[in-house]
């Protein structure tokens, strides 16, 4: 599993999703003696002391594993501070078992995650000097990710005074200390196989460093790559201060650790929880997801969980972030991009797409084609060594010469040959918004531009230059698209922000293209992925909670959602299932007017009506409420701030119920729709008037007629001339 994100959406298209069904439908008992593998048993909301819940787990093992292994550590760590549950090491057969225990309300298996990178601030019109509040010091945010680069200058504590009061976390490992930024710091791997790792917080990645400052950095000014991407690196709520969850190693992120680091940061008293990681398959069920799990225990105790979509896209139905209760975020560009041009022996420029620190001074080197240098030593040949992939090529043949390739990939073939560069071409350039950093002088072109290249024996590649993306926003082509498989009345990703090209803080223990042997070790590095996206709609939050310390979770959520800026459903491929409301607009969050707000019984009203047992329910809630006959309704009616409707015939007749709460002055709001061409959205009633504070308003939307095929795009508007209170609704033929 590769960790990074520029790494995980090398070739997307090829990669396969798989369908996960219910865990144990099929099993036949396994035979004695059967392989042990890593399992979570999910237990709930928890009840008990945290000592007697670590017994109650020894004793369901025991009653569950024969005699004489029970003593073997089986049990690979228990959920107690924040939830009930635990991971351990069964046969299929016991896990079968398991999940048939009185009190269990899921069992499944302990999955492998992949994790999901200064002017992108600006770029959403939240500068610098924006208004603050004086309580954005009292914010904490636990990132859970690969740990944390203490000694950053994102992460300094000069001008902070001690944590606040409510902090109960702590701080953890050898060589690690935290400060009065950085409040806490922690780290699991349940498997408790630390080969090749460092046994602390301690980031050795990179990715966690620049999630958490751009979170909550402190504003550094003159921050760059080499130049590149020059400006003040600053995380979203420079004032707010970081616990960092290190749940995340060179391997990838299990459940097991992820599920640790929800139950640690819940009880530690974080305010927002940022996670960009997801699952890598497409789950049938939220409580098998360690990501659903953990931000609805969360979301009960007020916190928000923020979680990238994922970089599975531009297909459709790729999103891994499902629950209703968290926010889902996809990744967009901001209007900066990087020009990397080559240079032919007759002059003739060619323009390509890469982040080139390299500055050759415009020295010619020779050129060769990967398919002429194939090395046959081992056994590799032309049609294989044109894509350039590690140890295809002939190091005598292509070393300090420019290697022209037919792949997009990391550049690691051409530099551990010794190349000089490496040119690569594709036909339509798919990869073209996603610039990459390399270990060589690298660039990636059309294949024709490099046909046209090959035609003359010298090339030379020069340093990026930055320029302005005229079209940005858009939404990026790696980001994973909706609609939710888990619940296709929920829509998903909630929201885009920018995560294209992010500057932000690095480890010194990962070189810039994280390709060993690169040897340029940064502060700052510039990388793209929705997990890039995600903190800064994670900053967004805690910027929002700073200034409405009471807001419920769903309120902060409907707040940045409502007043996101449309995106073009022309533009982008997927429409509403590629940037959810649209475009993050944190000022205009802070005063949306009204908000689609729901509570803990919101939601288990709306899984009871999915068909989520009852008695799960109630162990995962822990009380008595779930499903009774009184609160039976319908699964779209969840009070969320969009509308998603799939239709199977493409024919339409559905009502939808929706609520405000009044967040503003008294107002009159009146409703605006945006019916897709063959629908009729209708609002009633069309005029809502708000006479005081937190006043619930409820109206009914009945959508019919006919769509054609796809995706049509809708929106309802409540506008009161100040406020315009935005909710997209998306229709879509679903057969
Ligand atoms: C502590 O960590 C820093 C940063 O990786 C490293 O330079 C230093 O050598 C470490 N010290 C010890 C005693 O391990
Ligand atoms: C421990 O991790 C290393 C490095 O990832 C791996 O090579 C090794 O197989 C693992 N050992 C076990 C027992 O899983
Ligand atoms: C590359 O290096 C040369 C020589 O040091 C310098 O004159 C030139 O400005 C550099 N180019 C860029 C783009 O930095
Ligand atoms: C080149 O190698 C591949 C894979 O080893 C093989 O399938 C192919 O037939 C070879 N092509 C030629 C022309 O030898």
């Amino acid at each position: 599993m590769n960790m990074s994100p520029p790494q995980s959406f090398l070739i997307p298209s090829l990669l396969l999703i798989v369908i996960t069904s219910l865990v144990f439908a099929s099993f036949c008992g396994a035979a004695a003696g059967a392989k042990r593998e890593a399992y979570i048993v999910y237990l709930g909301e928890k009840h008990e002391h945290e000592d007697l819940i670590s017994l109650k787990h020894a004793n369901m093992l025991e009653r569950i594993v024969s005699g004489d292994e029970v003593g073997s550590n089986l049990l690979m760590h228990s959920y107690k501070r924040s939830f009930d549950g635990f991971a351990a090491m069964l046969t299929k057969e016991e896990a079968r078992q398991m999940g048939d225990m009185d009190g269990v309300v899921s069992v499944f298996p302990n999955r492998m995650h992949k994790l999901h990178t200064t002017r992108s601030w600006d770029f959403i019109g939240f500068s610098n000097h924006v208004q603050r509040a004086t309580k954005e010091s009292d914010i904490i945010v636990g990132i859970l990710d690969t740990g944390i680069w203490p000694e950053a200058k994102s992460f300094s504590d000069e001008g902070f005074g001690p944590p606040p009061k409510k902090w109960k976390g702590s701080c953890h490992g050898t060589n690690f200390t935290c400060n009065n930024k950085l409040i806490g710091a922690k780290y699991w791997k349940a498997d408790g196989n630390f080969t090749g790792e460092i046994q602390s917080p301690r980031d050795t990645n990179g990715h966690g460093t620049h999630t958490a400052s751009t979170v909550a950095g402190n504003a550094e000014e003159s921050a760059s790559l080499y130049g590149l991407g020059y400006g003040t690196a600053r995380g979203g709520v420079p004032s707010a201060r970081i616990a960092a969850y290190k749940v995340c190693w060179e391997s990838g992120c299990t459940d097991a650790d992820i599920l640790a680091g929800f139950d640690e940061a819940i009880a530690d008293g974080v305010d927002i929880i940022s996670i960009s990681a997801g699952a890598k398959d497409l789950l049938s069920h939220f409580f098998e997801d360690p990501v659903s799990i953990g931000s609805f225990h969360a979301m009960r105790r007020g916190i928000l969980t923020s979680q990238s979509a994922g970089n599975y896209g531009p297909k459709v139905g790729t999103t891994t972030s499902f629950a209703p209760w968290a926010l889902s975020v996809a990744a967009s560009s901001i209007d900066r991009k990087f020009v990397t041009r080559v240079v032919s022996g007759n002059g003739k420029i060619y323009e390509g797409v890469s982040v080139n620190t390299f500055n050759l001074s415009n020295r010619m080197y020779p050129v060769i084609a990967g398919k002429d240098a194939p090395n046959l030593e081992l056994g590799v040949n032309g049609s294989i060594s044109k894509f350039c992939i590690a140890n295809s090529l002939d190091p005598q043949k292509v070393r300090g010469k420019i290697v022209l390739c037919e792949l997009l990939d990391t550049g690691e073939g051409p530099f551990i040959a010794g190349a000089a560069g490496y040119v690569t071409g594709e036909n339509g350039m798919p990869n073209k918004d996603l610039a990459r950093t390399f270990p060589l002088p690298a660039s990636y072109l059309s294949a024709d531009d490099v046909n046209a290249i090959a035609r003359d024996p010298q090339a030379t590649i020069q340093k990026s230059i930055q320029m302005k993306d005229t079209q940005a926003p858009y939404v990026a082509s790696f980001s994973s698209r909706g609609p939710n498989v888990i619940s296709s009345d929920v829509l998903k990703p909630d929201i885009t922000a920018p995560g294209v090209l992010i500057l932000a803080a690095w480890t010194l223990l990962n070189p810039v293209s994280e390709i060993k042997g690169d040897n340029r070790f940064v502060p700052y590095n510039i990388i793209s992925g929705t997990s890039m996206a995600c903190p800064h709609v994670s900053g967004a939050v805690a910027y929002v909670k700073s200034f409405h310390p009471h807001w419920s979770p769903a309120a902060i959520k409907s707040a940045l959602m409502t007043t996101a800026r449309p995106m073009s459903p022309v533009a982008n491929p997927g429409a509403e299932f590629a940037y959810g409301s649209g475009n993050l607009d944190p000022v205009k969050a802070l005063n949306p007017g009204l908000v689609y707000d729901a509570s803990e019984s919101d939601y288990v009203n709306f899984l009871c009506n999915l068909g989520y047992n009852t008695m799960a329910l109630r162990m995962i809630t822990g009380d008595k409420s779930a499903c009774t006959g009184s609160t039976k309704g319908r699964v779209w009616d969840l009070n969320y701030p969009s509308i998603s409707l799939p239709t199977p015939t493409r024919r339409l007749g559905r009502a939808f119920w929706r609520t405000v709460t009044n967040v503003g002055p008294p107002s009159k709001y009146v409703v605006k729709v945006t019916a897709p061409k063959g629908v009729d959205i209708r609002v009633s009633p069309r005029i809502l008037h708000s006479d005081r504070p937190n006043q619930k308003r409820t109206f009914e939307v009945v959508i019919s007629g006919e769509i054609g095929a796809g995706i049509a795009s809708g929106s309802l508007i409540w506008d009161d001339g100040a406020h315009q209170v935005r909710i997209p609704i998306v229709i879509w033929d679903s057969s």
